[in-house]
């Protein structure tokens, strides 16, 4: 029996869980996402073997899911101790922090639905296991560590990052000297962000708005604010299920791109009135706002895919509908501003992971396998690294598509030998 293996008894980790009565569910539902995660299975086997990770403490700030949890094994089969806490207050699956700490003896520090200070008590939970590699999702670890936690940075020999987001805010620190060690952005592997971002999300968008709302997408006006590798994706699965899509764009190429796409791009003025339901993935604030809200159908729904739950002015939304707002599903709030009501989705937060299951296991095979590769190259070269944001090296992406490619069953085209020739040389004319 390995180390992952479920041990049935509790180890009993320092913790901080809802119920260790959900173990069992929570195990199940690990096991169901493992079974489509064959790239990353396949990882876990080779650590168990190699033990890449030995020595190893790793504090992780992600959102705590099935997926996650076989990212977990996974670390902890290639030797290191882990530690997780949520990267979003509502994310947390609770039958699945709770088999991470009993089935598996993980400490994980999480609870659905915590209020902001429980959030942050749970990353300083992390932070006191003093991990020497942090995996983080939107850098609020990486934060925690730098402007509270300064003394135990130098502790720490690298770190990765899993969303724009946080590559946005970790850019930003190396930029003004702040960061005080390598981070690899896993977000940037081509196998990360072409699948996760596109296919995860828009997927899991769609699904967390319909289990919330049981909307008719067809013949709907649906309005994309941000054309990224999220907006794509979710406008993609929003036109396949027959709504129009209106874009929304800051980027004159990313605009032109959703044009040439067949979607409308409008304003956010425009799309105010036009729009029935508005999802933003932009990784910006206050995309909608109050002159926005005012000029919204009555029935608008609204929901965020992005990362923080500030790209909806929800204060300026609260003070419109103040002492006018109710709980009408689960999952959706409704605010009645001068008798005109509009609907939230899962507090304006990742509404694919707070009304939906976040990503399928499929998808997230890639990117936590990315994760997983990546931490064992920091193991192996962070010494040598700068204390700045690097891609993930092409030989992981190469390797995690060609493993997710054989899982599938499906061979690669080789180059012959001619042909390599010719690509690499500059001497070939017409
Ligand atoms: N829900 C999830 O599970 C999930 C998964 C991956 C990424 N994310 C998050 O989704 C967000 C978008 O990620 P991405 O990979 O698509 O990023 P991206 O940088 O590829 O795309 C963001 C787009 O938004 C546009 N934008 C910025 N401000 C805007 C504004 N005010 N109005 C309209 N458009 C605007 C940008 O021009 C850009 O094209 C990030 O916050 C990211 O962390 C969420």
């Amino acid at each position: 029996m390995t180390t992952t293996e479920p041990t049935g008894a509790p180890a009993a980790p320092g913790h901080d869980v809802t119920d260790l009565g959900l173990a069992a569910e929570g195990l199940r539902r690990i096991e169901w996402a493992e079974r489509e995660m064959p790239v990353l299975r396949s990882i876990r086997e080779r650590f168990s073997r190699e033990r890449p990770l030995d020595g190893v403490r790793i504090g992780a700030c992600l959102h705590v899911t099935t997926e996650t949890a076989n990212l977990m094994r996974t670390l902890q089969a290639g030797g290191a101790a882990v530690a997780l806490a949520a990267s979003n207050p509502l994310s947390t699956q609770d039958d699945v922090a709770a088999a991470l700490v009993a089935e598996f003896g993980i400490p994980v520090h999480a609870r659905r639905g915590e209020d902001r200070d429980t959030y942050y008590r749970h990353l300083n939970s992390v932070a006191d296991t003093h991990p020497t590699l942090t995996m983080d999702d939107g850098c609020d670890l990486v934060s925690l560590l730098h402007q509270e936690r300064a003394g135990q940075v130098e502790e720490v020999l690298a770190g990765t990052e899993e969303t724009t987001t946080g590559v946005i805010r970790l850019r930003a620190m190396a930029a003004d000297g702040a960061l005080g060690y390598p981070v690899i952005a896993v977000n940037e592997a081509q196998t990360k962000h072409l699948f996760d971002n596109r296919y995860g999300t828009g997927q899991s968008t769609l699904d967390g708005i319909l289990r919330a709302t049981n909307l008719l997408i067809a013949g709907r006006n649906i309005v994309v604010a941000g054309y990224g590798w999220v907006g794509r994706g979710i406008a993609a699965r929003m036109a396949g299920h027959g709504g129009h899509v209106a874009v929304v764009e800051v980027d004159p190429v990313r605009a032109l791109e959703a044009l040439m796409d067949g979607y409308q791009v409008l304003t956010h003025t425009q799309a105010a009135a036009w729009g029935d339901l508005f999802i933003t993935a932009t990784g910006n604030v206050n995309v909608f706002r109050r002159e926005h809200f005012a000029a919204m159908k009555d029935g608008a729904i609204m929901a965020n895919s992005g990362h923080f739950d500030a790209e909806l002015d929800l204060v300026a939304l609260r003070e419109m509908a103040e002492g006018h707002i109710r709980e009408v599903r689960d999952n959706v709030q409704q605010f009645d501003i001068g008798g005109k009501r509009l609907n939230l989705v899962a507090e304006g937060r990742l509404v694919n992971l707070g009304a939906a299951e976040g990503h399928p296991a499929a998808v997230m095979d890639m990117s936590f396998a990315n994760q997983a590769l990546a931490a064992e190259y920091v193991v192996q070269h962070g010494a040598s690294l700068e204390k700045r944001v690097y891609g993930v090296p092409e030989a992981i992406d190469a390797e995690v598509a060609r493993l997710k490619l054989a899982a599938f069953g499906v061979e690669l085209e080789p180059m012959t030998p001619e042909q390599a020739a010719y690509v690499a040389s500059w001497r070939h004319g017409t």
